[in-house]
């Protein structure tokens, strides 16, 4: 053996062991990281199911409507679906034509031009305005109305559907679709009651009651195409129903968001920004059926639009919205708004 390796010899070995301890730090470390990340995820998801609300607390969160007006009849109407759990189903007809909508307007009792329906014979605790954003879905659209028709008078819920339709030239823009609908609904037949609602989702529960709890309420948290499960606690899409003062208090929507995506995330990031919670009712209440559709490119800059819109929620939204109305249209099921935005 040289002088040489002599001497680099155990040089060599304490950088290899300084090396060896540094790999078995650095894989240690990942491991650490990668199961502290899993344990939190996994957490924020377990946290989050334990905050759905269960049957008996889920009416007592009900907000009944404001009345200015004496009550035109003595008593209130019974709500079935809100006092006793339900196995009960209604028939979804998966493919509704033109022929059939119109023999259901035929039959339909009680449903007023405009698509406004209300109890003749008691007063309803609640009454909504059900808005949704629209743009070349008729197949969908015919299914919807030809269910949530039957659906709604057997909550003995008072509402009108208000589809808000978006002309041809943009890119779709959802958030803004619901703002515009929630300010020319304001202005035509005010609610204090609002359920913003994508056309392609069919509430599988009667129980499932159509009316605002005291706190924002994601009402479609188990969709069956995501089979039943909340995909992440902060999702705020597909149906979601906010008292009228909550959503002027979160500044609406962004307007920003043009195509597929982000805008649902950021109201909620609005939501919590407002110190108020996202309420769930339990899974088996919860539950929908998503029509069939092509499956919609996400926008890409969906997470920058987000970034943006954190600095500059508070003046963008319901405060800064514009539009064109194209026209205004009572339809036989549904009022109808057409906008260029
Ligand atoms: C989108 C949301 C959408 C969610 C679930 C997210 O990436 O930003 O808009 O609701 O995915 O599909």
């Amino acid at each position: 053996m040289t002088l040489g390796s002599k001497v680099l010899k155990p040089i060599m070995w304490i950088y290899y062991s300084r090396l060896l301890k540094k790999k078995v730090f650095c894989i240690t470390a990942l491991f650490s990281f990668l199961t502290v990340s899993l344990f939190l995820s996994l957490k924020t998801d377990f946290i989050c199911s334990l905050s759905f609300l269960s049957f008996p607390e889920m009416s007592s969160n009900l907000v009944p409507r404001e009345s200015k007006h004496m009550l035109p009849f003595d008593n209130f109407c019974f709500h079935p679906y809100e006092k006793q759990f339900s196995t009960q189903r209604i028939e979804v007809n998966l493919s509704v034509n033109d022929l059939e909508l119109t023999a259901f307007i035929g039959q339909a009792e009680n449903i007023a031009i405009g698509g406004a329906w209300t109890p003749t014979e008691c007063w309803s605790k609640y009454r909504v305005n059900i808005v949704i954003p629209y743009r070349q879905r008729q197949e969908q659209l015919r299914v919807f109305l030809h269910y949530f028709h039957r659906y709604l008078p057997l909550q003995q819920i008072a509402y009108r559907i208000i589809v808000v339709e978006q002309s041809a030239e943009n890119e779709f823009n959802r958030g803004k679709l619901f703002n515009v609908g929630f300010v020319e609904s304001e202005k035509r037949f005010p609610s204090d009651c609002y359920i913003f609602h994508d056309v392609d989702l069919i509430p599988q529960s009667l129980n499932n009651i159509y009316a605002c709890t005291g706190m924002p309420r994601h009402l479609s948290s188990a969709v069956d195409t995501f089979n039943y499960q909340l995909p992440y606690c902060g999702i705020l899409g597909g149906v979601v129903a906010m008292r009228s003062h909550h959503f002027i208090k979160v500044n609406g929507y962004s307007n920003m968001f043009y195509g597929w995506g982000g805008e649902d995330d950021n109201l909620y990031f609005r939501v919590s920004q407002a110190g108020l919670n996202v309420i769930r009712f339990e899974p088996d209440v919860a539950k929908y059926k998503m029509l069939r559709h092509i499956k919609e490119i996400p926008n890409p800059s969906r997470f920058q639009i987000m970034e943006m819109d954190r600095e500059i929620y508070s003046a963008e939204g319901l405060n800064n919205l514009n539009y064109t109305l194209l026209s205004y249209e009572l339809k036989p099921l549904y009022t109808r708004i057409f906008v260029h935005v």
